[in-house]
């Protein structure tokens, strides 16, 4: 009989620590010095409408410390006749009028950017409506879809009355929106009405910041993952304006101020579950997801990126906001977002990336009206084939090991079971970025330990090879008792006995000839 093939090992998934009983156990919702909400808080959840806004009436903010809104009175443009006028009411303007096609949308966008004229040309746009969508699709999205979502851009003044702080480099800071708040302001960067984000000049206000207005995507080449991009966004733009959600979600910086002593940690290895089948965001309910993130939050996510952070982002549209407020990462930083609904389902990954259909995401809320799902995005370094021997040195290894201890340490709290949620994760910095997944699934394993949370590991692409692998470095780690430290030194041994002498042979083989002529560390 043919032998089943092995699809998880290391430790099973029932002795993970992981869903609600390793979930922080939440305070009452209420801002504070670190946290801005941007709703009323009473009122018991989960609510039926969206909550109300707060400050009750619209507060003009117009600083370096908040999102440049469109809606100030301060935010002008300059109109044929070098005249400035208040851009937001441009905006009122060109979408009062009938949008019937994408041309006119087209215009109506051209209207409050017109510096852009001749420059941007909506040939995505275009082409999703002629080519990617039937007539009466098209018909159908112009004549009941367009008029409400022109509707919620206009709105931004009732919906988010105050300007959104920025989450800045070196600050631990949160941020809790309403669902229709985060509706409202993407409804917003779908219209490219953010002034000051269309530069890509190093000395504009916002050149640390990711873009956010849609515009590169609406102009780019119209091929097929591009076309399904769109589709995955204007498919939440439909579902949120035939039934507005109700719920929050929370964006926090967080800045680790101290890296652990890698050298002395003598915190012993948490269990580790590897699985060969399954995606961080189907299988990682109850965990901590890690996206595999750029430091421009997003990555290509508005441009030609169709990877793990830009699909995530794109069956998560939420996730998108964050590119609004959320500067660079610095390699102590990270980004938590908790709350981000899933709206579509995907089929294929990067140029054969396709829209696979809606999704009902039925992910419980919490005591906040979140959904109880939690993205960490972490960049890796970058290793190109030239360079791939400079990830084992020594300051490399410690600024991924403080990256990924930043993303899992960062949120703190009592939970029911005395331990936080194990880590959902895979190939970090291993795909685009070039990294080698033996040394990135340990990096990780110790960032986790150090953390004391559990990491179940999806090897997706790489299959039951790495599956196979890892199980047998689990295996010798484990049996050898070896703490965090003891690792930290063999990663260093295997850079100056393999890499600097340029000998060829993996991490894993060193690793096993290390440890298998090695007495049991005590
Ligand atoms: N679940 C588990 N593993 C996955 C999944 C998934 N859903 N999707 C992919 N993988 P990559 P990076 C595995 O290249 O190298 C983006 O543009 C798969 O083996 O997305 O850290 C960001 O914005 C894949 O090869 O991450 C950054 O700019 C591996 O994870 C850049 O890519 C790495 O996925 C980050 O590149």
């Amino acid at each position: 009989p043919v032998k089943q093939a092995q699809t998880w090992g290391c430790t099973p998934l029932n002795e993970i620590c992981f869903g609600p009983s390793a979930t922080p156990i939440l305070p009452p919702l209420r801002g504070s010095a670190s946290h801005c909400v941007t709703f009323k808080t009473d009122g018991c959840v989960p609510r039926l409408t969206p909550p109300t806004p707060t400050p009750p009436t619209y507060r003009d903010v117009w600083d370096d410390s908040h999102v440049r809104m469109p809606t100030s009175s301060q935010c002008l443009y300059p109109v044929p006749g070098s005249k400035l006028v208040k851009k937001w009411v441009l905006i009122t303007q060109a979408l009062s009028k009938p949008i019937r096609n994408s041309f006119e949308l087209e215009e109506a966008i051209l209207t409050y950017n017109s510096r852009f004229r001749g420059k941007w040309k909506f040939q995505l746009l275009h082409a999703y409506f002629a080519r990617h969508q039937t007539k009466e699709e098209t018909d159908r999205f112009f004549s009941t879809v367009l008029p409400p979502l022109k509707k919620l851009v206009l709105n931004l003044p009732q919906i988010m009355t105050h300007a959104v702080p920025l989450l800045s480099k070196g600050v631990s800071y949160s941020l809790t929106m309403s669902q229709e708040q985060v509706a409202c302001l993407l409804a917003n960067a779908l219209f490219c009405t953010y002034p000051r984000r269309n530069s890509n000049a190093s000395d504009s206000e916002f050149a640390s910041f990711p873009s956010i207005n849609f515009n590169s995507l609406l102009c780019s080449r119209p091929i097929k993952k591009q076309l399904h991009k769109l589709q995955c966004i204007l498919h939440y733009f439909k579902r949120v304006l035939s039934s507005m959600p109700s719920g929050a979600v929370t964006f926090s910086r967080q800045v680790l101020k101290e890296a652990p002593n890698w050298d002395q940690s003598t915190k012993p290895f948490t269990s580790l579950h590897v699985s060969s089948t399954g995606t961080i965001e189907d299988q990682g309910h109850g965990m901590l997801q890690v996206d595999f993130a750029n430091k421009y939050i997003g990555g290509g996510v508005l441009d030609y990126g169709c990877v793990q952070e830009e699909i995530r982002f794109l069956i998560c549209p939420e996730l998108l906001l964050s590119r609004l407020f959320t500067e660079e990462l610095s390699p102590n930083e990270s980004l938590l977002v908790i709350g981000a609904e899933q709206f579509s389902t995907y089929r294929g990954y990067s140029n054969s990336f396709e829209w696979g259909g809606d999704y009902k995401d039925q992910t419980h809320l919490d005591d906040w009206g979140r959904k109880q799902v939690r993205v960490v995005a972490i960049d890796a370094l970058i290793f190109n084939r030239k360079w791939q021997w400079r990830q084992y040195e020594r300051t490399r290894l410690s600024r991924e090991l403080t990256k990924a201890y930043s993303g899992f340490s960062g949120e703190t709290g009592m939970t029911p079971c005395g331990r936080m949620m194990g880590v959902a994760t895979g190939n970090w910095g291993c795909g685009a970025f070039g990294g080698d997944p033996e040394l990135k699934a340990l990096l990780q394993w110790m960032a986790c330990s150090i953390a004391d949370r559990d990491m179940v590991y999806f090897t997706f692409d790489k299959g039951g090879e790495l599956l196979s692998k890892l199980v047998d470095i689990h295996q010798l780690i484990m049996s050898r008792r070896l703490v965090v430290s003891n690792l930290w030194e063999l990663l260093n041994e295997y850079y100056t006995e393999v890499v600097e002498e340029r000998e060829k042979m993996t991490l894993f083989q060193f690793l096993t000839g290390k440890l298998s002529s090695k007495p049991s560390t005590k």
